[in-house]
């Protein structure tokens, strides 16, 4: 057998996890939600959630990928727990379920530079949404973006993820900072920056109901967690990583990454007197229609359009890229045939599985809600609960390693996993089920706890 591949260095797999965590979960929903449920308030309870339940759960994947070295099926049974392996098949199965229809937005994505670049939707941005959004336009976009996703993920870890997304990531900062620079200089910013983060506690508690689902979801699926990615990502990193040290760095950077997001959204649309409720409150529509008439209106807007859809690309491209390896992994930890093989396999069956969600986007909305209300929760859940109660201290020791020592914080952070995560995933996935199945709603698409792409 071929000895498995590992990052480069350190930082490999630092920007390669910054890569997944920072997708369109920053883009469109992070800004909106944040507008529309008390501004920095929101903020604030965000960043509880996330230091509360998505860093320990974090953490969490980490351990059991590092500790195994194997990918994330396997690594149940490396840990000596065989039957837990039906828990990380979980896991890849439900990466695989949201990448069948995320690589259908990221089609979408290629034809927003596209018509940026021609200004072919300037004059009725929802017009130019409905018709690049689904049919066999979109199953062809959709093949082209998972093409690249195939073509970097066959060049393997180090050649292909790592390289990637080394330049990736930087270029989604530096390129969202000057976007942020220049928005700042438009006429509608200081309005643009009050709507967006003005604490409001009465509005923060009005919506609380929708608010604190939202919070604690976002948590998880901003930071890439219960699709095994985590788990995947660190069974290629050295012993002497400093895994809660990089954690923070990626939950830190992808948290100013959505709070830049907004920086450049808001002043855009207030420039122009789009019509907020164009954002449907975050999802697709805030960007590809919102957003999208806001360039119309600019003065080179074509060339801010491009601009602006290439980084929502890379976004979409690194996180995808990531989603991707979970499955390509495990097949080239358990198939004696070449990871370029294996790629190409992965990528035609996301295509087939993809195909009714490019062509109709009430399916896009179908395999998004299941998935986002259902598979996230109780696949998170379920690694939660196996770190936290069936490995327990032996995942703070492997937690320790490369640190140096933790102190307290080790049995802490076993302990809030235990109880505080647990209790918040599984209250999550009650609320998910309930929207899902026991709403009594004609349209059957849950509008509390609603799927990342149709809010
Ligand atoms: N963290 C990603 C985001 O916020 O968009 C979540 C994600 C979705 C990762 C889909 C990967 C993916 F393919």
């Amino acid at each position: 057998m071929v000895e498995r591949e590992t990052w480069a260095t350190r930082v490999g797999f630092l920007v390669a996890a910054i890569g997944s965590a920072v997708g369109l979960g920053n883009l469109w929903q992070f800004p909106f939600k944040t507008a529309e449920n008390g501004g920095a308030a929101f903020v604030a309870f965000y960043l509880i959630a996330v230091v509360l339940i998505g860093f320990p759960a974090m953490l969490a994947e980490f351990v059991v990928g590092r500790r195994t070295n194997v990918n994330a099926v396997d690594a149940f049974r490396e840990l000596g727990h065989r039957n837990w392996r039906l828990v990380g098949g979980l896991a890849v199965a439900t990466g695989f379920w949201i990448l069948s229809y995320y690589n259908v937005v990221g089609g979408w994505v290629l034809r927003y530079i596209l018509g940026s670049a021609t200004g072919a939707y300037f004059d009725d941005p929802g017009a130019y949404f409905g018709a690049v959004s689904a049919g066999p336009e979109a199953i062809l976009a959709q093949a082209l973006f998972l093409g690249i996703a195939v073509a970097i993920v066959a060049l393997g870890i180090e050649n292909g993820i790592e390289k990637a997304t080394k330049v990736m990531v930087p270029s989604i900062v530096v390129i969202m900072v000057v976007l942020a620079g220049w928005a700042a200089t438009l006429g509608g910013a200081g309005e643009g920056y009050a709507y967006f983060l003005s604490p409001s506690l009465d509005a923060m508690v009005e919506n609380a109901g929708t608010a604190i689902p939202f919070a604690v979801g976002q948590a998880f699926f901003t930071l890439s967690l219960g699709m095994a990615i985590m788990i995947t990502y660190s069974s290629y990193v050295g012993e002497d990583d400093n895994l809660p040290f990089d954690g923070g760095v990626i939950v830190v950077t992808n948290t100013l990454v959505g709070i830049l997001a907004g920086l450049v959204v808001f002043p855009i649309l207030f420039a122009n007197n789009v019509d907020l409720a164009l954002t449907g409150g975050g999802g697709a529509s805030a960007l590809f229609v919102a957003v999208a008439a806001g360039f119309a209106e600019l003065p080179l807007g074509r060339w801010l359009g491009v601009v602006f859809f290439v980084v929502v690309l890379i976004a979409a491209l690194s996180s995808a890229i990531s989603l991707m390896e979970v499955t390509v992994s495990w097949a080239v930890d358990n198939f004696d045939v070449s990871r370029p093989t294996l790629a190409v396999a992965v990528g035609l069956g996301l295509f087939v599985l993809g195909l009714p969600s490019a062509w109709d986007t009430a399916w896009l909305t179908w395999f998004d809600n299941l998935a986002y209300s259902l598979f996230l929760p109780v696949s998170v859940l379920a690694v939660v609960v196996f770190v936290g109660w069936v490995i327990g201290s032996d995942a703070v020791d492997e937690l320790r390693r490369g640190t140096g020592g933790l102190g307290p914080f080790g049995p802490l952070w076993l302990w809030t996993l235990r109880l505080v995560v647990v209790v918040g995933v599984f209250a999550t996935l009650l609320l998910g089920i309930f929207e899902l199945f026991l709403q009594d709603d004609p349209t059957g698409i849950p509008p509390l706890v609603a799927g990342a792409i149709f809010p």
